[in-house]
């Protein structure tokens, strides 16, 4: 049985990967930070649906890249990892603050790069291990007022491009999924008119729902997809790429 570990199951992009992968026959890790909630309700729901397989929750602050062995430790098996984790700061960035950088930097990018460390034996042993980062379409084409999420998310960009030339002969792909506008909770900052006007720059003509994400995300942790490496996939119906 194949396990996938999705950091952020908590948040409506990873917890659509978790609902999709678990369709796909995957057994799953679903980590949250804050939010026990909704990954209490995924395992529910998904051990009723596919009841052989095994369905587990983890907790972890990625602002603490010190002790990940005690999230390590719990896990046996580890096929995939999904980093759907992920936050802002929405400000001019003349105004931001050393701890907003180093959150925003921690969360997205060290944290996630020392879990790898220690998780890359794990996912070498089936011969078609898989990585992915939910990016971002700003990671890309930049953002004002989003500077600092811009420029952490163009690093995960940089990342994978250089991470998977070192594990390629290990059969692991490592790839950005990099959504444009998702209609999640991330958004509720903003209000009604704001999100208008963002709408209405999207050629498609809507907000991506967590589903379009999570299809990219599962269609790259099949065995299928194991030519595609180092890459980012702008999913953002037709917006800024
Ligand atoms: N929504 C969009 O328009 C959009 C567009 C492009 C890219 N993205 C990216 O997509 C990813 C998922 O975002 P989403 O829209 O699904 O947001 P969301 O629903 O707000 O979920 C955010 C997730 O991140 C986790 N998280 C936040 N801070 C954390 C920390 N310090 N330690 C561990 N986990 C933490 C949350 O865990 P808890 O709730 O349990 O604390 C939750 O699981 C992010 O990387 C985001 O940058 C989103």
């Amino acid at each position: 049985m194949s396990f996938a570990l999705i950091i952020g199951a908590s948040g409506d992009i990873g917890g659509a990967c978790a609902k999709r992968l678990a369709a796909q026959g995957w057994s799953l890790y679903l980590h949250y930070d804050q939010h026990e909630a909704p990954v209490t309700a995924l395992v529910a729901e998904l051990t009723t649906a596919y009841p052989k397989q095994d369905f587990l929750k983890v907790q972890y602050d990625l602002t603490d890249e010190m002790h990940l062995d005690q999230l390590t430790d719990q896990l046996f098996s580890v096929d995939a990892v999904i980093f759907a984790a992920g936050m802002t700061y929405y400000h001019l960035f003349q105004e931001t603050t050393v701890p907003e950088l180093t959150t925003l930097m921690q969360v997205h990018l060290l944290t996630p790069m020392v879990l790898l460390t220690k998780l890359q034996a794990k996912l070498s042993v089936s011969g078609h291990g898989r990585i992915i980062f939910i990016g971002s379409v700003y990671g890309g084409s930049g953002s004002a007022m989003e500077v600092a999420y811009s420029t952490v998310k163009g690093a995960q960009s940089a990342f994978v491009r250089a991470y998977a030339k070192e594990v390629a002969s290990l059969g692991i792909t490592v790839n950005v999924v990099a959504p444009g506008a998702v209609a999640t909770k991330m958004n509720k900052m903003f209000d009604a008119p704001a999100l208008a006007a963002v709408q209405a720059e999207i050629p498609a003509g809507r907000f991506a729902a967590p589903a379009d994400i999570s299809y990219y995300v599962a269609s790259l942790c099949s065995q299928e997809a194991a030519y595609l490496t180092g890459q980012t996939l702008y999913v953002t119906g037709g917006w800024l790429r």
